[in-house]
């Protein structure tokens, strides 16, 4: 073995170069509740006030003592985390626990089949997986129908009927045949052929606009930013996007995907072609309140405008509470407040109590094909491990009669409270202040035409939110990040655990960087040899 030390980045070494670019290339070195900690050049530890938790994933903060003992205490009795196709008692226990919670906030009493899964991406795809699975069957069935209704013609046709040549039958453009010697093999024909076509064709998905799902194949589809998306259209099934904020809009979209497959049916002696709606968008998915867009709610018309679009449509709805669930907007999940029941839900992030990697998929009942559960799987879902740390993290979100809802309403609107005092005061450079509990987007009015050339440029590149979180950690020693898809709002999403003093810190450093936004002050928000290479 060479003694001499590989100092070459391997890992994402793209990525390294740019965070480094920004200010944000720090190694953390242990977390607790709301703090992520680094040694500086001395050793020294320093503390860092996480707002991005993970992404969403610390609604009960980092390295959460109990979950920490309760891992430690599964570990130590040797749980199997491998013990695929057998009986996994724990998974239903969190099955029983989130369908009691699903009963409690939507007031259904439908019960969820639950699918686990390893990522958020995972879960929604297992649901468009589900959802298309249904689809399928259901346009099997229909075909099914079809043709015991042929047959039934045949029958009826021997028996002396007579194909009747309408409007519907002319679509088919086989009316030339049907005088002759054997018009309705030549009808069936036809119906076959245009039948099968349609079949055929890829199902379709519903998003809003600003949506976001996952990265991986199939989620990423469902995911509005084109960058993210459009590079791998061609891999898996599309999504249209709808403006849902406009009232009819997504009634339109539902209305100008309908299609239909051709039929017979015999009416006395007359034999007709009639159309039967088929199957075709899989379903409607959305997040009841936006992450990545940059935090936008939902209001409760437009989700009641949803659900009736959807079910006048027979179009299944995914609700995605990847982000926005698990308590974060003072409910379990963010749908309850406006009354939106999916007929799926996707769960992640915080289900892992922040230490373990745990999704879930939750199907209606009334519309779940358990036959599902024979072509799909992974090695790593619904082991003990996660599923047990899901369980005791759902447990205590629960505890004291939903403390950590109440409490994650009462952090947030403090937060909120500080943020529109700043915006008051700030009015020239923060355009926006919104959110739920501890969901919270932060937006500032673009900055391209800056005065200081450093932040127009940013700004003009979609930066400015990354150039504004560099300057908060290196300056402040507060972590807030922009979305990808938002980069001019950034992000808070701490834990319950947030205190006072922590929020007075959080004010204090967004005045440091509201008054260099607002003394356009480039030299300060960007690390002295950065701000040199763009020529401040
Ligand atoms: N759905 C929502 C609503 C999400 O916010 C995310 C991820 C996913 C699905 C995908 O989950 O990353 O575990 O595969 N959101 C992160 C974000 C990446 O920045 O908002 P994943």
């Amino acid at each position: 073995m060479s003694p001499e030390i590989d100092e070459r980045e391997l890992a994402e070494p793209y990525l390294g170069g740019l965070l480094a670019s920004l200010g944000l290339s720090v190694h953390y070195s242990r977390a607790e509740k709301d703090t992520l900690f680094y040694r500086d050049g001395t050793g020294r530890e320093v503390s860092v006030l996480d707002l991005v938790g993970g992404y969403g994933s610390t609604i009960i903060g980092h390295n959460n003592p109990d979950i920490v003992a309760y891992a430690k205490e599964l570990l130590d009795q040797g749980v199997p985390v491998h013990a695929q196709f057998s009986k996994h008692p724990y998974a239903n226990d969190l099955a029983l626990k989130v369908n009691a919670i699903i009963k409690r906030e939507f007031g259904t009493s439908d019960d969820y089949a639950a699918i686990f899964a390893n990522s958020g991406a995972e879960a929604v795809e297992t649901a468009m997986k589900h959802a298309e699975f249904d689809r399928v069957a259901k346009l099997a069935e229909l075909a099914e129908r079809i043709d015991a209704n042929i047959e039934k013609t045949r029958a009826a046709v021997g028996g002396g009927a007579e194909v009747v040549v309408d409007d519907v039958h002319r679509q088919l453009g086989t009316e030339a045949a049907v005088p002759a010697e054997a018009p309705l093999d030549e009808v069936v024909a036809a119906i076959r052929a245009v039948n099968g076509e349609r079949m055929s064709a890829p199902p379709v998905f519903l998003a809003p606009e600003g949506a976001f799902h996952g990265k991986l194949v199939g989620s990423v589809q469902l995911t509005h930013n084109a960058g993210f998306r459009t590079p791998f259209s061609a891999l898996a099934a599309q999504c249209r996007f709808v403006p849902v904020h406009e009232p009819d809009a997504l009634a339109k979209t539902l209305e100008s995907e309908r299609r239909t497959l051709f039929d017979l049916t015999v009416d006395g002696r007359a034999v007709r072609v009639v159309e039967r709606e088929m199957p075709v968008v899989a379903a409607f998915i959305l997040e009841p309140v936006q992450g990545e867009a940059g935090i936008r709610l939902f209001d409760r018309d437009g989700a009641l405008r949803i659900q009736q679009a959807c079910a006048a449509a027979d179009c299944p709805i995914i609700v995605d509470e990847i982000q926005s669930g698990m308590g974060r907007t003072g409910a379990f999940f963010a749908g309850s407040h406006l009354g939106l029941r999916g007929d799926y839900y996707t769960l992640a992030k915080s289900l892992g109590g922040g230490i373990a990697k745990a999704a879930m998929t939750l199907v209606r009942g009334s519309r779940y094909r358990k036959e599902f559960e024979l072509v799909h799987s992974s090695t790593f879902a619904k082991d003990a491990f996660s599923t047990l740390i899901a369980g005791r993290t759902v447990d205590l979100l629960e505890a004291e009669d939903g403390k950590v809802y109440r409490t994650a309403v009462e952090r947030g609107n403090r937060i909120l409270d500080m943020l529109r005092k700043l915006q008051a005061e700030f009015g020239d450079v923060i355009k926006d202040v919104r959110g739920k509990g501890l969901m919270i987007g932060l937006e500032f009015h673009d900055q391209s035409g800056s005065s200081s050339a450093v932040i127009a440029e940013q700004s003009r590149a979609g930066l400015l939110g990354y150039v504004l979180s560099g300057y908060l950690l290196r300056v402040h020693a507060l972590r807030i990040l922009p979305t990808a898809s938002a980069t001019n709002t950034l992000r808070l999403e701490p834990s319950v655990h947030i205190t006072d003093a922590e929020i007075a810190r959080l004010e204090s450093g967004l005045r440091g960087l509201l008054a260099a936004l607002r003394d356009q002050d480039g030299a300060v928000l960007l690390p002295a040899e950065a701000a040199g290479d763009a020529g401040q």
